[in-house]
C-alpha cells in the first residue's frame, strides 16, 4: 500500500516468468515502485551488521520489496508477513539467498530466535496492526527477536493530505503494472482522517488483454491506517523495554509522502 502524493504514472516492469496471483500482482503494483527508503534501511542494516553480524527481520515484507534489496546486499533476511501468498511470491524472488519466511501475525509471531541485529517495519506496516495494545504486543515481540542494542526500524506517516475524487478532487495519479499482457490500474481516489485513523480508498481495474479499457469492473480497496505519533510510538516502545533513539526521516518524492523512522533499541 503506498501512500502516493502526487503526479506521474508510476509503473512496475514486465514480470519473467513467474506466476503471480492478483494479490501478489496489487501488491506490487502498489507497493513495488516506492524507493526512496530503500537507502535508509540498507545503511541502518550495514552498520547494525557492523556493530556485530546478525539478521535482519523484516516484519509485514510483502512480496520483498525492502527483503530482496537486502538480500542482494548480502544481507540474511527473516520475512514475516500474515500473507502467505505474498511470501510464496517473495521466497520465488529470492531464490538462491539467504532467506527464511514465516507466515505470522507481527503482534505474535515467534521466528524461533532472538539474535536479530535489525527489525524493520517499512512503508506504515505498524500502522496497519491496529490501536496502541496491538502496537505494543508487536513491539514486545520485536524486542524479544532483538540482540541486546539490537535496533527495531519503523516507518509511519503521520500526515495524509485530504482529497475525494468524487467530490472533484484531482487526486495522485495511477500506478499501473503489466502482466501477462493484462494492465493492472490502481489509484487512490479518497483519503479522509478520522480521529484515531486514515481510510485511504484505492480503485482496482483490471484491463485484459485485446479488451477494451474497463472490460472488467473496477474494485474498491479500502486500508485503515491507524495515527499514531512520532512520539506516542516512542512511549509504546518504552512500555515494551525498548528505549528511543533518534528517528530518521524519508523524504517526500514527487510521487510519495515522506515518512518518519522511529528508531527503538533493545
Ligand atoms: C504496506 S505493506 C508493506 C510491504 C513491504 N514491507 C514494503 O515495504 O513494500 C504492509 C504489509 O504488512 C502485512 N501485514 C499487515 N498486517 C499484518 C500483521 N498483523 N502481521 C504481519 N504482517 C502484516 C501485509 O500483508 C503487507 O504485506
Amino acid at each position: 500500500m503506498g501512500v502516493s502524493s502526487s503526479q506521474g504514472r508510476r509503473g512496475v516492469a514486465p514480470s519473467q516468468a513467474e506466476v503471480r496471483s492478483p494479490g501478489v500482482m496489487w501488491h506490487d503494483v502498489e507497493c513495488g515502485p516506492y524507493r526512496a527508503d530503500l537507502a535508509l534501511w540498507r545503511e541502518l542494516a550495514d552498520a547494525e551488521t557492523r556493530r556485530q553480524p546478525g539478521a535482519i527481520l523484516d516484519v509485514g515484507a510483502g512480496t520483498g520489496r525492502v527483503a530482496l534489496d537486502l538480500l542482494r546486499a548480502d544481507h540474511r533476511v527473516t520475512a514475516v508477513d500474515t500473507d502467505r501468498e505474498l511470501l510464496l511470491a517473495l521466497g520465488e524472488r529470492a531464490a538462491g539467498m539467504a532467506l527464511e519466511t514465516v507466515c505470522a501475525d507481527a503482534r505474535t509471531f515467534d521466528a524461533g530466535r532472538g539474535d536479530f541485529a535489525l527489525c524493520i517495519a517499512a512503508m506504515q506496516t505498524v500502522q496497519l496492526l491496529g490501536g496502541s495494545s496491538e502496537r505494543v504486543a508487536f513491539l514486545r515481540r520485536a524486542r524479544a527477536h532483538l540482540r541486546p542494542g539490537g535496533l527495531l526500524a519503523c516507518a509511519i506517516v503521520t500526515d495524509l493530505e485530504q482529497f475525494d475524487c468524487a467530490a472533484g478532487d484531482a487526486g495522485p495519479e495511477e500506478d499501473v503494472g503489466r502482466f501477462a499482457g493484462d494492465l493492472y490500474v490502481s489509484r487512490a481516489i479518497r483519503v479522509r482522517a478520522r480521529i484515531a485513523s486514515i481510510l485511504i480508498v484505492r480503485e482496482r481495474r483490471v484491463v485484459r488483454q485485446g479488451h477494451r479499457e474497463a472490460q472488467l469492473p473496477a474494485e474498491r480497496d479500502v486500508v485503515e491506517l491507524a495515527r499514531v505519533s512520532r512520539s506516542q510510538l516512542e512511549r509504546e516502545g518504552r512500555e515494551a523495554g525498548l528505549r528511543s533513539v533518534e528517528a530518521r526521516t524519508v523524504g517526500p518524492t514527487d510521487e510519495h509522502l515522506g515518512s518518519v523512522v522511529v528508531m527503538l533499541r533493545a
